[in-house]
């Protein structure tokens, strides 16, 4: 299958299916290390002008460590036969094994972003705005009491720079 480069104006997939049932990987490099995670909340849309994606992370995770340091990052998404894969990635820390290496994965770079040849759709992206989320915004309270006790997400904003399909 071919990868071919597309606006993100011009990607037709459910934003609601792509992150909320196949799942996003969410992938840091720094200093030649990479690391990844599993991802199922999100959000794609347009802010300040651009196409960007929403990502949640909480600060417990390894990834977060590679995310904070470096410019920019992946989103990946696999095919179907990944799924055992993508719960590796959700359920293991790359603090205790390289989950990259020992998937097997093809490792692809572009300007210092560790990116997958096996994923059917990449957004190489760039940070643009971080944020802790905190109990005293949560307008929702039952949301704040469900999900957190002290480990609220960092909310990440980053622009899609290049949005590579497989076709
Ligand atoms: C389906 C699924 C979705 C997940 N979504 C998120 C998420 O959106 N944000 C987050 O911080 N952790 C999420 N996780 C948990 C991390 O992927 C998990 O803690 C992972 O082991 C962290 O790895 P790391 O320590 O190598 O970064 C999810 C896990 C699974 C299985």
């Amino acid at each position: 299958m071919a990868v071919k480069e597309i606006s993100p104006f011009d990607f037709n997939e459910s934003p609601f299916r792509v992150i909320g049932k196949d799942w996003l990987l969410v992938t840091g490099e720094y200093e030649g290390k990479s690391n990844g995670m599993t991802a199922s909340w999100g959000g794609l849309g347009i802010m300040w002008g651009k196409p960007v994606a929403y990502i949640f992370i909480r600060p417990t995770r390894y990834t977060k460590e590679f995310v904070d340091k470096a410019d920019g990052l992946s989103l990946s998404v696999f095919p179907e036969e990944y799924r055992k894969m993508m719960n590796y990635f959700g359920t293991v820390s790359g603090r205790d094994e390289d989950k990259i290496k020992k998937a097997g994965l093809t490792v692809l770079h572009d300007n210092g972003r560790t990116y997958f040849d096996e994923a059917r759709v990449t957004m190489l992206c760039r940070k643009l705005y971080a944020q802790p989320l905190a109990s005293e915004f949560f307008i929702d309270k039952s949301c704040d009491e469900k999900w957190y006790k002290d480990d609220y997400h960092t909310m990440y904003v980053v622009e899609i720079e290049k949005l590579l399909v497989k076709e």
